[in-house]
């Protein structure tokens, strides 16, 4: 093996300056202008591949090149563009990989000024707990507590918005049959059309959803045996026009019955949320959702503990009405991921029942960023169990 085959085309660059003596700055730069144009006469898509598959997605713990995220390779001369295809647009480390990918590609004597990297997101569909997955939609994810009363709906409408400001389709389908509040969180409870005997799903601020909220008069019980929520449930995921959809949140009712039953069993499941209150009797219930799903092969992708506290708008003293860091401890206990914790807020109670939720109308509040925040940890477990799920074959 000669010398010079151990250089790396940056590597020789640098030598190259090294070597020239320093006075004869002509000829220094004449030199070092000719081998940069060499380099990049050279340079191919395969290098700059070769190059960004010593980068890692951090929580994939996998390369890029080897998850196939990296597209559209230009080289121009001395620049560079590229787009970086991530499992989700809500990725929270999207940013952390452009930099490592930027730092990649310096090594190899590109300048950062002359890369363009165009970070998306691509959310991926399988097929999980070896079922099929649903046509058009790539990632079902199941929003549980183990009480009423904790905030699930608050959480399940704000994070679906909160998934859908990153550019992800997002859908929900309110499986508490028996006590809908979907519609009016989303602010429109008019019935839906329907079309050759499917439903076409409302719309409001970019999500689509379906309730029994917007099927039924709204003072009108509905009193059903379990096997006719079954077949509603199904309805609603089958016989409901979605489209394509990034995600589709399940807001279910509270507690492990038939509904969680049949959603488990009827669809492949990329995940299961649980929100809970600080307090030991929410945190009790919350236990038992987090083994329901264990028992049903589901992944867990965290907790979210809502009402965590309440800052006085007047003097801002903070009272943990619900008690403190019930949600984190029982989710280390648990060995589940702890996801955050939303205050309890005039504005999101308001938000709720004049739907209007926070997420949409005060994009800005703090409590929306927190939303945001935890929707960009489930996108990024879900991407994690959804990738892992591709390793194990799906029965047809
Ligand atoms: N973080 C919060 N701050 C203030 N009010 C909240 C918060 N979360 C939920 N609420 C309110 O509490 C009530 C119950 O919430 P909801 O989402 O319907 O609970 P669940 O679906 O678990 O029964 C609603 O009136 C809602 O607006
Ligand atoms: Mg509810």
């Amino acid at each position: 093996m000669t010398e010079e085959s151990h250089l790396t085309d940056s590597n020789y660059v640098r030598l190259l300056r090294h070597c020239v003596p320093r006075n004869d700055i002509l000829s220094s730069s004449f030199l070092q202008t000719l081998v940069l144009m060499l380099l990049f006469f050279l340079m191919t898509p395969e290098k700059v591949k070769q190059a960004l598959s010593k980068v890692n997605d951090p929580e994939l713990q996998k390369d890029l090149v080897s998850l196939n995220m990296v597209r559209d390779i230009k080289i121009d001369g001395e620049k560079l563009s590229l787009t970086i295809v991530l499992t989700t647009p809500a990725c929270p480390l999207k940013s952390v990989i452009e930099d490592d990918c930027i730092k990649a590609l310096t090594s190899i004597g590109f300048k950062k000024e002359n890369i363009k990297i165009n970070m998306t997101g691509e959310v991926r569909q399988h097929g999980i707990q070896g079922k099929e997955p649903l046509k058009g939609i790539n990632q079902i994810i199941a929003i549980s507590s183990g009480k009423g009363g904790v905030g699930k709906t608050t959480v399940s409408v704000n994070i679906a918005i909160a998934l859908s400001q990153t550019g992800a389709k997002v859908g929900l389908l309110d499986a508490d049959i028996t006590g809908p509040n979907i519609p009016i969180m989303m602010g429109d409870q008019e019935p839906p059309k329907v079309e050759n005997a499917k439903i076409i799903p409302k719309e409001n601020y970019g999500i689509k959803y379906i309730s029994m909220g917007v099927l039924v008069p709204a003072d009108k019980p509905v009193v059903w045996r379990g096997p006719m929520l079954d077949g509603v449930i199904r309805q609603f995921l089958r016989d409901v026009i979605w489209g394509e959809l990034d995600y589709l949140l399940v807001d279910l009712p509270p507690g492990t019955g038939d509904a969680q039953l049949t959603i488990c069993q009827a669809v492949p499941l990329a995940g299961g949320v649980i929100v809970t209150t600080p307090q030991d009797v929410a945190l009790l219930d919350s236990r038992k959702s987090v083994n329901m799903f264990k028992q049903m092969n589901v992944p867990i992708l965290g907790v979210v503990e809502n009402m965590s506290f309440f800052i006085c708008p007047k003097c801002n003293e903070r009272t943990d009405i619900f008690s403190h860091g019930g949600g984190e401890s029982a989710a280390k206990e648990l060995e589940v991921p702890f996801l955050g914790r939303i205050p309890i807020e005039l504005d999101v109670r308001i938000g709720g029942d004049s739907g209007k939720p926070i997420t949409a109308k005060k994009p800005e509040h703090p409590i929306s960023q927190t939303f945001k925040d935890i929707a960009s940890k489930i996108a990024a477990s879900a991407s994690v169990t959804t990738i892992n799920a591709i390793k194990t074959p799906v029965t047809k």
